[in-house]
């Protein structure tokens, strides 16, 4: 079996590695890079799993449990331990609160921020202008959440197909000045296609060895597959935390990345 789950020889193989190659060419020349989410509730535990993967991995995601448990303080000290920090806080308010809000975060030396871009791009490009303070600061817009499906769209009255809405949205997000964007696995292709130089992130990444529990994520992939697809950016919670061994896990998923682009040399 290779990493994307063919046998050698099988036609799908050459098809598969053929498309990989196209993707990987288009957008992410470079390395996928990935991002530990530190979804802990305080900053004890966030100090220790970073410890426990120092080495390991360079960029971590701290989102809103650990945001509103220890805030810039936290942020701090990851920065000043050399991490590359991507602040989940999927601002979402009016274009002069999340202007505002951008230029604060901006102040914490973070490398990531994201934005929704589901309520138009005025918001959105609120957010670029506020960053846009702090040079090393990229905004990435928020598409669909990698939890929802077509039935709890539909709740609230978007019947929309999700690959339109995400389309939709990241060209809106692109044209307002969003530097990358996060999408589902499932919708890569599609935006690697569109936006060939744009950084897309991707959560909603299950490896195939990892426990099969059932989540609230609903639009998934392996790191293969979403590396092969595109993808510059994993972002991966709980298959890293909830492991009894994170630091051996982040490195099988550094493995899987690296197995996808030796794969099409
Ligand atoms: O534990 P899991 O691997 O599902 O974590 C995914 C992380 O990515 C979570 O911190 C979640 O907030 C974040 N995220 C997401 N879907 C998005 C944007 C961010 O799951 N569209």
């Amino acid at each position: 079996m290779n990493c994307f789950g063919a046998r050698p020889g099988e036609d799908a193989m050459t098809n598969q590695t053929e498309s990989t190659r196209q993707s990987l060419q288009r957008g992410n020349r470079g390395r996928t890079k990935l991002a530990v989410a530190l979804d802990v509730p305080g900053q004890e535990q966030a100090l220790e799993l970073a410890r426990r993967l120092a080495g390991h991995v360079g960029l971590f995601k701290v989102g809103l449990e650990l945001f509103a448990a220890a805030g810039p303080t936290l942020i701090k000290k990851l920065v000043d331990m050399d991490y590359e920090i991507f602040l989940d806080l999927k601002l979402h308010d009016i274009p002069a609160t999340v202007r505002r809000a951008a230029q604060r975060v901006g102040d914490l030396h973070v490398s990531y921020l994201t934005v929704h871009t589901g309520d138009g791009p005025t918001i959105v490009q609120a957010c670029v202008e506020g960053a846009s303070h702090h040079p090393e600061l990229k905004v990435l817009g928020v598409t669909v959440l990698t939890s929802l499906d077509q039935k709890e769209l539909s709740r609230v009255g978007i019947e929309r197909p999700i690959e339109e809405l995400v389309r939709l949205r990241a060209e809106s997000a692109i044209r307002a000045g969003c530097h990358g964007l996060v999408c589902s696995p499932k919708e890569v292709q599609m935006l690697r296609t569109q936006h060939p130089d744009t950084t897309l992130v991707v959560p909603g990444i299950r490896p195939a060895w990892g426990e099969a529990k059932r989540d609230d994520q609903a639009r998934v992939a392996t790191p293969a597959q979403a590396t092969a697809w595109g993808a510059n950016v994993l972002v991966v919670g709980r298959p890293i935390r909830d492991s009894d061994d994170p630091a051996g896990a982040a490195d099988r998923i550094t493995e899987e990345i690296s197995s996808v682009f030796n794969e099409i040399r």
